[in-house]
C-alpha cells in the first residue's frame, strides 16, 4: 500500500513539479505548509516581498558549502543592524528597529519581552523564516542576505530547525512520519530516514510511539514529536518560537529538560523565545527586547 506520507505530499502539491533530491527540491510555491503561521519547510520560502534588499548576487550554494566548512567559527549566528517594518493600513510600523545580536556555537538563548516587542519577528529574521527591510543575518560564516529565496530554502531544510507554540504537525501522518517528511525531502534513503526517526524519537522518550497520530497524543507529547521532527537532520541551530506555551508546568519543564539535555550533550545551538523567567534558567543568556530595540 502506498505510503501516506507520500499521499499527503502528493495532495498537498497536485500538478507541481516534485522531485526529491539533495540537488533538486522543488516542491512547487504551494508547498507543504506547516503550522497555521505558514511555515514552508525548506523550500522556496515564505514569501517576502522586499523592496529595499540590494540585488542578490549569484553565489547562494558557495555560501552554504562555505557555511558548512566554517564549522569552527565561534559566532553561529551574527544579526547585523535588522530593521523590519510592517504596513499597517497606511502607517509604517518599524518593528525591529536596528537588532545587532551575536548567538555563540552551542549557545542555548533565550528572547524575552512584553507581547509585541518584536521576539518573533527576530526569531523569523534569525531563522531565515523572512527577510529583514535592512541589515543582515550571518549563519555559520554564510551571509544568507546573498542567497536566493530558492537556496535559502535548501539551507533551512539542511541546516536549521525549527519548534512552534502549536505543534505545527500534520494531522493525518504519524508520528514517525512527521518526523522523518524533512529526510524524505532532503533525498535520504528509507532505511536512512527511518531509523533516524526511529533513534530520534527514542532520544524524546517516545520510541514506543512511531506509529500513533498526533491526535491520539498529549500537547506534551505532540511537542516533544515536534523537536524529534526539527533535530532529526542535526540542524546546526534549533530555533523555538514559545515551545512550552500551550503546555502545563509539568509538560513545559519535560520540554525544557529536553532542550538542555540536547544543548549540553550533543552542544545544540538553540534560540527560544519564551514569556517565563522560569523557562529562562534553563538558557545560558537572555536577549532582552524592548519596542523592537535591545533593552
Ligand atoms: N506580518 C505582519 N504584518 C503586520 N504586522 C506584524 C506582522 N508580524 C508582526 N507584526 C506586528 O509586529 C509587532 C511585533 O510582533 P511579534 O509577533 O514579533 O511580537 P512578539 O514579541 O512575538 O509578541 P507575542 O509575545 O505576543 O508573541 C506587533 O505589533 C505585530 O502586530
Ligand atoms: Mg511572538
Amino acid at each position: 500500500m502506498e505510503n501516506k506520507i507520500e499521499r499527503e505530499m502528493e495532495k498537498e502539491t497536485e500538478n507541481k513539479n516534485i522531485e526529491i533530491g539533495t540537488e533538486n527540491i522543488e516542491i512547487g510555491t504551494e508547498n507543504i505548509e506547516i503550522g497555521t503561521e505558514n511555515i514552508e519547510i525548506g523550500t522556496e520560502n515564505i514569501e517576502t516581498e522586499n523592496k529595499n534588499m540590494p540585488d542578490k548576487k549569484e553565489a547562494g550554494t558557495e555560501i552554504v558549502v562555505k557555511a558548512l566548512n566554517e564549522k569552527n567559527v565561534d559566532t553561529i549566528i551574527e544579526g547585523i543592524d535588522i530593521v523590519r517594518t510592517f504596513l499597517m493600513g497606511e502607517v509604517e510600523v518599524r518593528v525591529l528597529r536596528g537588532i545587532s545580536v551575536k548567538i555563540r556555537r552551542g549557545e542555548f538563548v533565550a528572547i524575552m519581552g512584553p507581547s509585541g516587542s518584536g521576539k518573533t519577528t527576530l526569531l523569523n529574521q534569525l531563522g531565515l523564516l523572512d527577510t529583514p527591510n535592512s541589515g543582515k543575518v550571518i549563519i555559520n560564516g554564510a551571509d544568507t542576505s546573498l542567497m536566493f529565496d530558492r537556496e535559502k530554502g535548501r539551507f533551512r531544510l539542511h541546516n536549521l530547525g525549527y519548534v512552534f507554540q502549536d505543534y505545527a504537525l500534520l494531522p493525518e501522518l504519524t508520528a514517525s512520519e512527521n518526523v522523518y517528511i524533512s529526510l524524505m525531502m532532503q533525498g535520504k534513503s528509507k532505511a536512512e530516514y527511518e531509523s533516524a526517526a526511529a533513534e530520534i524519537m527514542e532520544a524524546v522518550g517516545l520510541g514506543d510511539r512511531l506509529s500513533q497520530l498526533p491526535s491520539k497524543m498529549s500537547g506534551g507529547q505532540q511537542q516533544r514529536v515536534s523537536i524529534a521532527r526539527a533535530l532529526a537532520h542535526n540542524p546546526i541551530i534549533l530555533f523555538a518560537d514559545e515551545p512550552c506555551a500551550n503546555l502545563d508546568s509539568k509538560n513545559s519543564k519535560e520540554v525544557l529538560d529536553l532542550f538542555k539535555k540536547f544543548n549540553k550533550e550533543l552542544g545544540q545551538t538553540i534560540v527560544m523565545v519564551t514569556h517565563e523567567d522560569w523557562h529562562a534558567e534553563y538558557t545560558d543568556r537572555v536577549i532582552r527586547l524592548k519596542d523592537g530595540m535591545l533593552e
